[in-house]
């Protein structure tokens, strides 16, 4: 063969190579755009404002059920985002090949801003190597200690709750009820720290400035979508001053909130790193006694090889990281059992009764709260119909092949048992149409029915498991990934109900209750509100005398 051919040979195969990739690619985008779903709402924005809208419930309720495990609905300039929900296809994205669907680059970069190197911002070896570290500290063995602690807290919010209510059902805002006591709760269960002594009105600098966090993020929306491309722009100073003179208000406003949680997660960090030093007195003087996550970790961490230790930054980090992932995902969540227990006063009245049978109001050990039969299935059925955080995103980092557990008919017709994925798709991981399917959970699955949970769970479920890592769902996700705190929140929530269903009933006032889509999803009075809140009519519960 003559040499000289060599360059045009070589020009031939790259052109091939192209041709081959963009045909690849084509088709690829093709077998998406045959995947059912919505028409675009816009050409521009896709259905991108009917799934963000803050009354966007019912549009993704559609997407979640009308079209299948698998469906599509369109981004920008038409671009398929897939709909996923099919139990295969799930256990290939947040199990089997986690490593090829990652977070979007969006959401390291701002996690990383907010709270820094903690594991909601981190990836890879350095996210492993903190849950290696951080999964016993989550523990049922530490969930038992930290029981009292719970109770310790809850008593004092009955206290003042009683105070309001003593002279007469009056109308509270129980979602502001919850906040506080969510944040109290991972406060001394999390932090060991005190944020508020629940009896005035009061809030402190930390709350305040968590409670500020997601309205302040809410607002600056549409720049919240540079920040992957300018975090890392300029040495850290550089950013700082720029954020300092941002001639936007909402942007120094963030950046205030940022510096507030940092200077204080820093601050608690130190004092703890000083009691520890001391020893096991002075960690006893401190509030959660030693029990609490941070203390735990910080002993694990000292205790730990070279190779297993992770920084200080990274412990840092965790506090923020902690505050923010426990206390709205919780709070919301309580709120919206309180709000189904008033539409059902008679499951109302059956839990109180589980409740005061089991005398659970004062102090009950984690193992017998944890099988008060009622308490669960509540806590579950509303997880399974409700989950605060609707959907999350993943995005393959190559191109890729998923896996189906049933077959997807095409908007043509045709069959596909698998679906080719281009690198880079927005992929939505479907929590609420995983949770609410009528295939796996019958035909009442939209209903909140919390005695579903007091038999036998249907075969449709548990003979085609979902990977969640909670009972057969995906509310707290799966994988390596998946919320580390899901039994610290159950545990929040059980003795949340023992202890306010044995003193106080909850019915629903006139006002028209609307859950708005939000990153974690919040009630308000009718459509048009700013404020977040669930009023309800809470009266004294009068315990029946013994005779
Ligand atoms: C009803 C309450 C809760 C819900 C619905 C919830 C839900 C979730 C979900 C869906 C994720 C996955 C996020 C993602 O993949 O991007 C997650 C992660 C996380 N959750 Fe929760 N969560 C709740 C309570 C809590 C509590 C109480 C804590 C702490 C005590 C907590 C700590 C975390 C942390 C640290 C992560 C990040 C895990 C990692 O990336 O390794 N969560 N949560």
């Amino acid at each position: 063969m003559s040499t000289d051919n060599i360059p045009t040979q070589l020009g031939i195969a790259g052109a091939v190579a192209v041709l081959l990739f963009l045909l690849r690619r084509w088709s690829s985008r093709s077998t998406l755009r045959n995947i059912p779903g919505p028409p675009p709402q816009s050409q521009w924005t896709g259905n991108l404002k009917q799934w963000f809208a803050r009354d966007g419930a019912d549009f993704q309720r559609d997407v979640s059920f009308n079209y299948g495990p698998v469906a599509k609905i369109h981004g920008f300039l038409g671009r398929p985002i897939l709909y996923v929900a099919d139990p295969k296809a799930l256990q290939t994205i947040l199990v089997k090949e986690e490593q090829v669907y990652q977070e979007t680059k969006a959401f390291f970069a701002m996690t990383y801003l907010l709270f820094g190197p903690g594991l909601l911002a981190t990836a890879g070896e350095k996210h492993r190597k903190q849950r290696k570290l951080l999964n016993p500290v989550f523990s049922i063995k530490h969930m038992r200690h930290m029981l009292p602690i719970f109770y310790g807290v809850l008593h004092k919010v009955r206290d003042a709750i009683t105070m309001r209510v003593s002279d007469g059902p009056q109308e509270i805002d129980m979602l502001k009820w919850m906040g506080r006591t969510a944040l109290e709760l991972i406060g001394q269960g999390g932090l060991g720290y005190s944020f508020d002594k629940l009896v005035e009105d009061g809030d402190n600098e930390y709350g305040r400035a968590l409670k500020h966090l997601q309205p302040t993020l809410q607002r600056i929306n549409v720049l919240r979508r540079l920040i992957p491309y300018v975090y890392k722009l300029g040495p850290a100073w550089f950013r700082r001053m720029v954020m300092h003179y941002f001639p936007l208000g909402q942007v120094r406003d963030a950046k205030e909130i940022v510096d507030t949680m940092q200077r204080c997660s820093s601050e608690i960090f130190a004092s703890k790193k000083i009691a520890l030093a001391r020893g096991d007195e002075a960690v006893m003087k401190q509030v959660g006694e030693g029990k609490d996550i941070m203390s735990i970790l910080m002993k694990a961490n000292s205790m730990a090889s070279e190779a297993d230790r992770i920084p200080e930054e990274e412990l840092v980090a965790q506090m923020s990281t902690f505050l923010f992932a426990a206390t709205d995902t919780t709070s919301n969540t309580l709120a919206r059992i309180l709000q189904q227990l008033a539409i059902h006063p008679d499951t109302q009245q059956k839990l109180r009764e589980e409740i005061l049978a089991a005398n659970a109001e004062e102090y009950m050990a984690y193992d017998d709260l944890d099988a008060l039969p009622l308490l669960d299935g509540v806590c579950r059925e509303t997880l399974r119909v409700f989950p605060g955080v609707t959907n999350l995103a993943r995005t393959p980092t190559q191109d890729t092949i998923l896996p189906l557990s049933e077959p997807v008919v095409g908007t043509d017709g045709t069959v596909m048992r698998e679906i080719l994925v281009p690198r880079g798709t927005e992929i939505l991981i479907g929590i609420q149409g995983s949770n609410g399917r009528k295939e796996r959970w019958g035909e009442d699955s939209y209903e909140w029915k919390p005695e579903r949970w007091l038999s036998p769970l249907p075969k449709t479920v548990t003979e085609n498991p979902v990977p969640g890592v909670y009972s057969n769902l995906m509310t707290f996700m799966a994988g390596r990934r998946a919320c580390i705190g899901f039994k610290f929140s159950e545990m929040e929530m059980k003795v949340v109900l023992a202890v306010l269903l044995s003193n106080f009933t909850f019915e629903l006032t006139d006002k028209p209750i609307q859950w708005n889509i939000s990153g974690v999803r919040y009630p308000t009075v009718g459509k048009d509100s700013n404020v977040a809140q669930l009023p309800l009519k809470v009266g004294l519960y009068k315990k029946p005398t013994l005779q």
